[in-house]
């Protein structure tokens, strides 16, 4: 049981645009280990977005190996790539896509109940996912009754609700100030190293990528080891 939560081998994705074909990775070898938490780093444009979506399963097109939890991804049929999302990886965005008729508890519990969670058990585990983040006077606001930060720690409870090997996280707080996305960057690596999951976490902030466990630095569609 000591396989990579994640593990890619040779991994290329390319676009074709106007005739013309631009490959953005180029052959990357990745591994993240459980409960290793992963800046992604790299200018705009390099490929970070590029590189999750491939290995969030979200779509095709992309050739080499990706092993989740021991898995091979790239071959599975689109039923079990659904199935894998679903128990495996959980997303988090720069924009959180919180659904906008339920209250922040609701946004949280959904996913739990898809999961197949008993309505009880998926409020208890909302309310004390909430609760860690700081939002325990928040929890029947809806998402435009919530500030930036706190649509994210929303964001980042959802994502960990239902106990995920593996989180992959794409600029979570890009779209916050510093002083409010350094916040809530604490408390998700936080949460996330409590919960025990382990995490892909793409940014172009080389201060922030300092507080993980590893940085690795996309140049030129592969990756580099930072120390
Ligand atoms: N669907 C697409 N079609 C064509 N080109 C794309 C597509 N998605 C991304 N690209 C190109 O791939 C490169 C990497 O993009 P992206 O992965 O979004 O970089 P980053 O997230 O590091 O800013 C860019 O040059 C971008 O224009
Ligand atoms: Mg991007």
């Amino acid at each position: 049981m000591n396989e990579p939560v994640l593990q890619t081998r040779d991994l290329r994705r390319s676009f074709e645009q106007g005739g013309v074909r631009i490959d953005v990775l180029r052959g990357v070898d990745l591994d993240v280990q459980r409960g290793e938490i992963v800046a992604l780093l790299g200018p705009s444009g390099s490929g970070k977005s590029t590189l999750l979506q491939a290995v969030g399963l979200l779509e095709g097109g992309f050739e080499g190996s990706i092993r989740i939890v021991g898995e091979e991804a790239a071959k599975l049929p689109a039923g079990g790539r659904t199935a894998m999302r679903r128990d495996k990886l959980a997303f988090i965005y720069q924009f959180h896509h919180l659904l906008p008729d339920f209250d922040a508890t609701e946004n949280v519990v959904l996913p739990q109940l898809i999961h197949g969670a008993t309505r009880p058990a998926a409020q208890a585990r909302a309310t004390e996912l909430l609760t860690q983040l700081g939002l325990g006077h928040r929890l029947t606001h809806r998402p435009n009754q919530l500030s930036g930060g706190e649509q994210q720690r929303v964001a980042v409870a959802r994502a960990l609700a239902n106990r995920p090997p593996l989180v992959l996280a794409d600029e979570p707080t890009g779209n916050l100030d510093e002083a409010t996305s350094d916040r809530v960057f604490g408390e998700f690596v936080n949460l996330v190293r409590n919960e025990g999951s382990a995490a892909l976490v793409a940014t172009h902030n080389e201060r922030l990528a300092a507080r993980m466990d590893r940085v690795v630095r996309l140049h030129e569609g592969r990756l580099e080891e930072l120390a």
